[in-house]
């Protein structure tokens, strides 16, 4: 793990695959520590970790796992109050980020081209250079707020993706509804092979 500082500033390297992950303060941290450890099995792409402080308050609370445990999961850990950081330029090649899960907080910032903090900045810097952008978006139920932001977000060409447990694969315990929700993320950033599998359709449906 390094910790940014503006020497890692490095030029654009397409070659390198990059991700940028940010974990705010919705609950669901295990989302955006699930994905840094699959990627991490993956191999090949660069992590870049944001954690906001309520998103810190959150993964204490929920997994009870310390700053040390969570930065060795990533290449490079950024301070969201970086906003000279690397992924704070578009000019530092990405191949996109993933808020996991978003805040309604975290969400407005976007939707609203706030960037007031370095998750803000790095979601607005990945919608300006068209990457993809996507957020675990998490809050039950929704006021028209939110359903405004994620409309705003959609409009941009970000991904709302609301981490909503499946029931068609039958999992047989948390952590295999979480790995399904990480898998279907990670494949809308086509990296490798498919994670999840593809549903095979029902036999016998429609007759
Ligand atoms: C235990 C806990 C759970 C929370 N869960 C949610 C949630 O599911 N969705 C949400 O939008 N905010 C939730 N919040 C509130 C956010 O943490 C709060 O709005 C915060 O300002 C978000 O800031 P951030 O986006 O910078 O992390 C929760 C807060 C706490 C302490």
């Amino acid at each position: 793990m390094n910790t940014a500082s503006p020497a890692s500033s490095a030029v654009a390297r397409p070659a390198q695959r990059r991700l940028i992950i940010a974990i705010t303060g919705a609950t669901g941290a295990i989302y955006g520590v699930r994905m840094l450890d699959v990627l991490r099995r993956l191999g090949g792409v660069e992590t870049h970790l944001l954690v906001s402080a309520a998103g810190w308050l959150n993964i204490q609370h929920e997994l009870q796992i310390t700053k040390d445990d969570l930065h060795a999961r990533a290449d490079v850990v950024h301070s969201v109050r970086d906003v000279g950081a690397t992924i704070a330029s578009g000019s530092f090649a990405t191949d996109g980020m993933i808020v996991a899960p978003c805040s309604m907080k975290t969400l407005a910032s976007v939707a609203h081209g706030l960037s007031d903090n370095l998750i803000a900045r790095a979601a607005d810097v990945t919608l300006k250079e068209r990457r993809r952008l996507v957020l675990l978006v998490r809050e039950t139920p929704f006021n028209l707020a939110h359903l405004r932001n994620m409309t705003a977000v959609t409009e941009m060409g970000g991904v709302i993706f609301p981490p909503l447990p499946a029931f068609y694969n039958q999992p047989a315990s948390i952590d295999e509804m979480v790995d399904h929700t990480v898998a279907r993320v990670l494949d809308l950033f086509a990296l490798g092979p498919a994670l999840s599998p593809a549903w095979p359709g029902l036999r016998g449906s429609g007759e």
